[in-house]
C-alpha cells in the first residue's frame, strides 16, 4: 500500500505538469503573436512535453492501483514585458519543478518506497536537461537578442525543435 503523503504529492504532480503544459502553451502563444516563430514552436513542444509528464504520473499512480483526483488547472497569470521575461519566468518554473520532484523523492525515501524512488530517478535527470535548456535560451538571447539578423537565426534554430515522446515507459 503506498504511503498516503507518497500518493498525495504524486497526485498534485499531475496537476502541476498539466499546469506546466498551459503555461508553456501560453509562452507558445506569446511568441506567436510577437512574430517569432519558432520561439513559439519551441514552447509548443515544451508544452507536449509537459503533458507527457502528467501522463507518466497518471500511468504510474494506475499501474499502482492508486487513485487518481483530477483537479482543476489553474489560468497562466504571468504578464511579460519582453522576450526575456519569458524565458526567466521559463527557468524559475522549471526550478520550481525541481523543488517538487525533489518533495516527492523525499517523502518516498522517508518510507523506503524504493519503487516510486525509482520512477522519479528520470524525473530528476529530467529536470537537470530543462534547467540547462532554459538556463541556454537566456544566454543565447542575452549575447544575440539586441540585434534583429542574430535573433532572426535563433528564431530559425529553434524552429528546428522537434517533438519527441519521452524515454520512460511504463
Ligand atoms: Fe515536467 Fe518541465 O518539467
Amino acid at each position: 500500500m503506498m504511503n498516503a503523503k507518497v500518493h498525495q504529492l504524486l497526485n498534485t504532480q499531475i496537476n502541476k505538469e498539466f499546469y506546466s503544459a498551459y503555461l508553456y502553451l501560453d509562452f507558445s502563444n506569446y511568441f506567436k503573436a510577437r512574430g517569432l516563430d519558432g520561439f513559439a514552436n519551441w514552447y509548443m513542444v515544451q508544452a507536449q512535453e509537459e503533458r507527457d509528464h502528467a501522463m507518466l504520473f497518471y500511468q504510474y499512480l494506475q499501474n499502482e492501483n492508486q487513485d487518481v483526483t483530477l483537479d482543476a488547472i489553474a489560468k497562466p497569470d504571468k504578464t511579460f514585458t519582453c522576450d526575456m521575461d519569458v524565458l526567466k519566468a521559463g527557468l524559475e518554473h522549471e526550478e520550481y519543478v525541481t523543488s517538487l520532484i525533489n518533495d516527492i523523492y523525499a517523502a518516498a525515501y522517508d518510507v523506503k518506497d524504493f519503487r516510486t524512488m525509482q520512477f522519479l530517478d528520470w524525473f530528476v535527470k529530467e529536470q537537470g536537461e530543462e534547467e540547462t535548456n532554459a538556463n541556454d535560451l537566456i544566454t543565447k538571447m542575452e549575447l544575440f537578442g539586441s540585434d534583429p539578423r542574430s535573433l532572426y537565426m535563433l528564431n530559425q534554430e529553434l524552429a528546428a525543435r522537434v517533438y519527441t515522446a519521452p524515454s520512460l515507459v511504463l
